[in-house]
């Protein structure tokens, strides 16, 4: 039987329990992941409790309300609040979500905050994205065109611009590919269904004039053919968006250019 050693600083330790807020009637455990950098500690997990008469609804008030009034060094994302920026994705309740449309109302008990699973993490609840953005980058997500421009814009029909709802609105927060197993062991070189959502979204655009090129980019045992259809993508995205759908319609445009 093949035994496995777990490097020392993967173990997950219990961490501080922070004081109550004082005179608070109306309190909510959150249990948060916590690792820096800059000590040799292994990561831990803190307990901190929220004020809920003095804090927003969300789980991200919670986590700015930790921080603004009980640890300043408590480390995460976010910046629009409302579900548009995609920087505040993290694992809630066992569930990769947006912190800032996720209401602490949806949670049963302890409020249970990590990374985006799978991701190297830079600090406390921030995961290193650069993989996932140069994998992003790699299919250009940019209108490609050999006609000479138009005088004033790309025109495109009502209905070419209707086969671009369920793409368009994708805020890349990486939430479906931290989901995905496939993604998970071979997201070296599957390139995960934020990223092939994406390159879809190029591909189905009317203007685009590049999609056979596009094809020969993705075509390729790793960079598509890794989606098992196991659909997690689709049930963690917080817009719900279906990239194993999306994805289904990129293969058939491969086996339709082939007949
Ligand atoms: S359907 Fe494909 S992309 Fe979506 S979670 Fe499953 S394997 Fe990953
Ligand atoms: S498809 Fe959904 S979960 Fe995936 S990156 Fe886009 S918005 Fe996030
Ligand atoms: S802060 Fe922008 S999506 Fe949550």
């Amino acid at each position: 039987m093949v035994e496995l050693t777990l490097p020392k600083n993967s173990q997950v330790k219990p961490g501080k329990t922070w004081p109550k807020p004082a005179g608070a009637q109306n309190v909510r455990e959150y249990r948060i992941y916590r690792w820096s950098p800059d000590d040799a500690e292994n990561p831990h997990i803190d307990t901190y409790y929220v004020d809920m008469d003095d804090c927003g609804p969300m789980v991200l008030d919670g986590l700015l309300y930790i921080k603004n009034k009980i640890d300043p060094t408590l480390t995460f994302r976010r910046s629009c609040r409302e579900g548009i920026c995609g920087s505040c994705a993290m694992n809630i309740d066992g569930t990769n979500t947006l912190a800032c449309t996720k209401g602490v109302d949806e949670v049963n008990g302890t409020v249970k905050v990590y990374p985006l699973p799978h991701m190297p993490v830079v600090k406390d609840l921030v995961p290193d994205l650069s993989h996932f953005y140069a994998q992003h980058r790699s299919i250009e997500p940019w209108l490609k065109t050999v006609s000479p421009a138009p005088a004033k814009e790309w025109k495109q029909s009502h209905e070419d611009r209707t086969k671009l709802d369920g793409l368009y609105e994708c805020i890349l927060c990486a939430c479906c590919s931290t989901s995905c197993p496939s993604y998970w062991w071979n997201g070296d070189r599957y390139l995960g269904p934020a990223v092939l959502l994406q390159a879809y979204r190029w591909l189905i655009d009317s203007r685009d004039e590049a999609k056979g090129e596009r094809l020969d980019n993705l075509e390729d045992p790793f960079r598509l053919y890794r989606c098992h259809t196991i659909m997690n993508c689709a049930q963690a995205c917080p817009k719900g968006l279906n990239p194993a759908k999306a994805i289904g319609e990129i293969k058939k445009m491969m086996v339709e250019r082939r007949l």
